[in-house]
């Protein structure tokens, strides 16, 4: 059958895929290490399933608003203004079916075929791809290992011509894990403010970080009419299969947003959103208590990795990834022929080491490797020593 021209440039999730891989190989019996994964190895905080229980046994199982519960909107207000010192008003905030919902329905509500938006890379996998869905173009902007994958304001100013309309900004970022300082977000933020850009700000790991973060929002309140927050759940409440993804937003892109949404899954379930409500307002203990594990793993990471000849891994600030140069094995060879890009050295650790890891090349860093430590300390450990031996295998 014929598939249409608009999904044909779009490419399956990289992450998913590398996932699948290391599923297959585990179902022929074979021992790998999974640190492909993007999300918390943790459980849902015990009085959040409480939530979605009590929801269950309330009957909550109709629908509800199409952009969330009053229950559930004024959880987002209120984790707003706890956590940014952002005040949002109900008409301003929505829930959507995850992060990556949102992202998609803010972009088909902002963006007109040919708008530039400015996007620095390394980014998440799915930007660009929801990008061109509503086509817009992503102005790719490059950024160091060295300059800590941090885009300079000077870089931004350079990359804004007379189509750019939006910014995306990621912090802690996902694949690198790098956030801005204060300075940096507010030096961006004020670049942004003189250009009229519409500012998409995806806070998803802001809480995975050893430090808080600040947020562009109140650095650069200005902003403020240009300025589409979304976060999620997922990550924060290791929630990822109830898939709850939040906007807040001018309430014109919040109405923009909700006829679409109104037209394609109407409201996220109504048993999970109760569970977010609870996420989002109740106690948030369970978010230092993973926040600091991941900490201590990161430690466990960098030391790991930094007895690994040739293996430069930039420290990150936050989320649970490391981000590693791995263009020192480009050239070698393995029992499968030369290891050429990121790509064959993922493959390579996957086939014969039994280590899942992310190549770089569709995240916009091709002499990277993703690696996840959202896995337990004696599983990263493990990781760690196979991946020791096999880069030192090749020859
Ligand atoms: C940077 C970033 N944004 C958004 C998402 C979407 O997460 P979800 O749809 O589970 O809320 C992810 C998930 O991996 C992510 O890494």
């Amino acid at each position: 059958m014929k598939i249409s021209a608009r999904l044909k440039v779009v490419k399956p999730s990289a992450t998913f895929a590398m996932a699948a891989e290391a599923t297959a190989l585990r179902q022929q019996g074979r021992d790998v290490v999974d640190l492909s994964v993007g999300e918390p190895d943790f459980d849902t905080p015990e009085h959040v399933k409480d939530a979605a229980r009590a929801a269950l046994a309330q009957g909550l199982t109709k629908y509800t608003p199409i952009g969330g519960t009053d229950a559930l909107k004024d959880a987002i207000v209120t984790k707003l203004r706890r956590d940014n010192g952002l005040k949002y008003a109900r008409t301003e905030v929505m829930a959507s079916c995850g992060g990556k919902h949102s992202l998609y329905t803010a972009f088909q509500a902002l963006f007109d075929e040919g708008d530039e938006v400015v996007l620095p890379a390394p980014y998440w996998v799915s930007y660009p791809d929801m990008l061109v869905l509503a086509g817009a173009v992503p102005r790719v902007v490059e950024t160091s290992a060295a300059a800590g994958f941090r885009m300079s304001p000077a870089a931004l100013e350079a990359a804004i011509g007379p189509r750019t309309v939006g910014l995306i900004l990621n912090s802690p970022s996902n694949p690198t894990g790098a956030a801005y300082s204060a300075e940096q977000l507010r030096a961006l933020g004020e670049v942004a403010l003189r250009h009229h850009l519409v500012v998409i700000t995806d806070d998803i790991y802001e809480r995975l970080t050893a430090e808080p973060v600040a947020h562009v929002g109140t650095l650069v309140p200005g902003l403020r009419p240009n300025l589409v927050i979304v976060n999620s759940v997922s990550k924060s409440y290791a929630m990822t299969g109830w898939r709850i993804g939040y906007t807040a937003a001018p309430p014109e892109v919040i109405r923009a947003m909700t006829v679409l949404q109104g037209q394609t899954t109407t409201n996220p379930t109504s048993v999970a959103q109760a569970a977010a409500a609870v996420a989002l307002a109740g106690p948030q203990a369970s978010v230092a208590e993973m926040a600091r594990e991941f900490t201590a793993r990161l430690e466990l990471m960098i030391q790991g990795l930094g007895r690994i000849p040739c293996l430069v891994t930039p420290v990150p600030q936050g989320a649970f990834y490391v981000f590693p140069d791995v263009s020192a094995f480009f050239g070698r060879r393995g029992p499968d022929g030369p290891i050429a890009c990121a790509t064959d050295l993922s493959m390579y650790l996957l086939r014969h080491a039994g280590v899942a890891t992310v190549p770089g090349e569709s995240f916009g860093g091709p002499a990277h490797v993703r690696i996840s430590y959202a896995a337990a300390r004696d599983v990263l450990e493990d990781g760690i020593a196979r991946l020791g031996r096999a880069l030192g295998a090749l020859s």
